[in-house]
């Protein structure tokens, strides 16, 4: 039985999410959503989803939820977190122009809720799976959700040994209380942004750049996804091969396969085409 929601946050063994993309609700604009567009395309290798149902696990912010959308899926989002649900029907709210968009609060730990779904063309979970509690858990009630023949698309955090250990150590300390994020946020905000501004400037490039090109990437905000590594928890890792020889057994295909070399996540598209 999945700990609520609230207690895991007061225990600080969670992070919220939702109160985060709050935050970032305010800066998505039409120019976010298409960049999220062209990251569901470029992953996905379809420029269109119509007649497609889309399902959304951990939908967050909504974002990637109103992309698929705006290309003429019928999608359906959840995600653990209340904050989480309300900030993407603030965007339904705000971008939403006819279709078919359904939003709810739903665990994919939990298994009754999840066999209640149904199955769907395009299952899509970017970032998620790894900061449920019990990724394992997780990516098995997944592959319910994905009919033969449809697509999985899943980011997961890549596993960088000792670095992961001392990262989850850092955002615990981050969850502990107001010391604990004013703390963390004091020494990793500067860090974050030295270290990259003289990285810049030994490779001649403006160190300002980066800022404003960071949103064509998935159509995101750096300031927020500074805040949400240093808290994201729970927060587990994995290497690229045992993700893939996890899906593989179940019968997936790979199709697409966007990997890092540092604490990003590794980015997966599968097929299930069946064992
Ligand atoms: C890093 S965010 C990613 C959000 C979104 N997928 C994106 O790409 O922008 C992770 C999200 O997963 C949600 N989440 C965590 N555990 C979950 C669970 N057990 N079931 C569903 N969603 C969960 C969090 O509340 C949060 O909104």
């Amino acid at each position: 039985m999945e700990i609520p929601f609230e207690n895991q946050v007061k225990k600080g063994n969670r992070f919220q999410f939702g109160k985060n993309w709050e935050g970032y609700l305010g800066t998505i604009s039409e120019e976010k959503i298409h960049n999220a567009e062209k990251s569901l395309m470029e992953m996905l290798e379809c420029n269109d989803m119509t007649g497609k149902h889309f399902l959304d696990v951990g939908c967050g912010s909504g974002l990637f939820s109103l992309a698929a959308m705006r290309m003429g899926a019928f999608v359906f989002s959840f995600d653990f977190d209340p904050d989480s649900v309300k900030c993407a029907q603030l965007l339904r709210e705000k971008f939403f122009s006819g279709g078919n968009w359904k939003i709810e609060k739903g665990s994919i730990l939990d298994k009754q809720y999840v066999s209640s779904l149904g199955q769907f063309d395009i299952v899509y979970s970017w970032g998620v799976l790894h900061h449920t509690g019990d990724m394992e858990g997780a990516m098995r009630n997944i592959d319910f959700l994905v009919k033969n023949d449809g697509k999985l698309f899943i980011a997961i955090y890549n596993d960088e040994g000792k670095n992961s250990v001392r990262w989850r150590r850092i955002k615990k300390i981050y969850n502990s209380g107001i010391l604990g994020r004013y703390f963390i946020v004091s020494i990793y905000f500067p860090f974050f942004f030295f270290r990259s501004f003289f990285s810049d400037i030994l490779k001649f490039k403006n160190p300002f750049r980066r800022y404003y090109d960071y949103k064509s990437q998935r159509g995101m905000s750096m300031f927020y996804d500074w805040l949400d590594w240093l808290g994201g928890l729970p927060f587990e890792v994995a290497t690229p091969d045992a993700i893939f020889e996890f899906f593989k057994e179940r019968g997936y295909t790979l199709q697409k396969l966007k990997t890092t070399q540092t604490l990003g996540c590794n980015e997966f598209v599968f097929q299930k085409t069946g064992k």
